[in-house]
């Protein structure tokens, strides 16, 4: 990617960023909800400060930081770059205001922009960072909006981020199983094109010969599971899901609550009736995996998921069309729900992390986390790809995190 083409996708990635906290008043850029989740503020300075001391400051001549003090505020995780606040209290960090954030965000951008179409955008890395500074701009963009979500979740007014409601529910298509040969797979990333480090490097996987669910779990086929008494029945749970249920009090899917007789569920476009044709989401690794059990099916692998996803078009409902809830579950392996697999993030075989502090990027938290797959109605549909993991803890239930199943 030549450095103009790449200077005008991230301006248009930065912008994608602003226009998402078009919506929220001040007061909702700066409250944090729980440790977890991070202020929409914090996350507008956090990808600044991303792009300030990583692509900045090593190759912008002169360089000085807009403000040197708030640098631990918007360091995440970087122990290699520096002191750090502690994350459950970044909902105490009044100052900078927003206002001071944006002002910091565009004098960055400026710069960033400058640096890209000036001589020294061709220096040896700049445009590796840049595109991982986009990339990671993205991710943040899912992130600011399950955490607007879980903060807004919490006022009992149940204020809507999005009021125009999404369209009336419609069924999801018919289940089935694909039947997939298995053999020696490649996975992994490799070739041309932007992928982050854990995804390399490619290599070989034996599978089994296997069957994908054709489309992931409804809410609908979730809520059999829930009146089933599936919370109170041990033998479909992991022992740590089934404590975890116990004390997070979890007697559904997060957001869902039963008003007058029937399902509701909290969303970006405030409280609505479970569409039971739509995929399920908001649900742990724990919930899936016992439901699965209870289906009579299991969670796939991630070299399953991704097999199947190798040839398939990156097509489903993602941010840019709307709304902001998954509609009617269809085939589509990517957009709508993320699927829970059965694979702990772990490095690939021949995996190291790179060098110094970009390198703690993903490669140290490779341990204690599960695989997800496919994307969401929240991910921007360019961000992603086949050989694309995220990751979260078995117990997370903020993010669109929905189920499909194998056999
Ligand atoms: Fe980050």
């Amino acid at each position: 990617m030549s450095p103009a083409p790449l200077a005008d996708r991230l301006a248009r990635v930065r912008a994608a960023t602003e226009r998402l906290c078009a919506p929220l008043a001040v007061e909702d850029q700066v409250a944090q909800s729980m440790p977890d989740a991070s202020p929409a503020k914090w996350h507008l300075g956090h990808t600044t400060w991303f792009f300030e001391t990583f692509l900045l400051a090593p190759h912008l001549a002169g360089f000085r930081p807009h403000r040197e003090a708030w640098g631990p505020l918007f360091n995440s995780y970087y122990v290699t770059a520096g002191p750090r606040h502690p994350r459950p209290e970044r909902g105490l960090l009044t100052r900078p205001t927003v206002e001071e954030v944006r002002a910091w965000r565009a004098a960055v951008d400026d710069r960033v922009q400058a640096l890209l179409r000036s001589p020294a955008g061709d220096a040896p890395g700049v445009a590796a960072v840049a595109e991982l500074g986009l990339q990671h701009e993205q991710q943040h963009q899912e992130l600011l909006l399950a955490d607007v979500q879980h903060l807004l979740s919490r006022n009992p007014l149940e204020p809507a981020y999005a009021p125009r409601l999404p369209p009336p529910p419609a069924p999801a298509a018919p289940l089935a199983w694909a039947e997939r040969p298995g053999g020696l797979v490649r996975v992994g990333h490799e070739g041309p094109g932007f992928a982050f480090d854990n995804e390399g490097p490619a290599h070989d996987v034996a599978l089994a010969p296997f069957r994908l669910a054709s489309r992931p779990v409804t809410a609908g086929e979730f809520a059999a599971f829930v009146e089933d008494g599936g919370y109170d029945r041990p033998e479909l749970w992991l022992s740590d899901g089934f404590a975890a249920a116990a004390q997070g009090g979890w007697r559904a899917p997060l957001y869902w609550e039963r008003r007058d007789g029937r399902w509701t569920r909290f969303s970006l476009h405030g409280r609505i009736p479970v569409d039971p044709g739509a995929p399920v989401v908001h649900v742990s690794f724990y919930e899936a995996d016992a439901y699965a059990r209870w289906a009579g099916a299991r969670l796939p692998t991630e070299a399953e998921w991704e097999t199947a996803a190798r040839d398939a078009p990156v097509e489903g409902q993602f941010v840019e069309g709307g709304p902001l809830v998954p509609l009617a579950a269809g085939p589509s392996l990517f957009g709508g729900a993320w699927s829970w697999t059965a694979s702990p993030h772990v490095g690939y075989p021949g995996f190291r992390p790179a060098p110094g502090a970009l390198g703690e990027y993903n490669g140290k938290f490779m341990v204690n986390q599960l695989v997800l797959r496919g994307g969401s109605c929240l991910s921007p549909r360019d961000h992603l790809r086949a050989t694309y993991r995220n990751f979260f803890p078995p117990h997370a239930r903020w993010q669109a995190s929905g189920i499909r199943l194998a056999r």
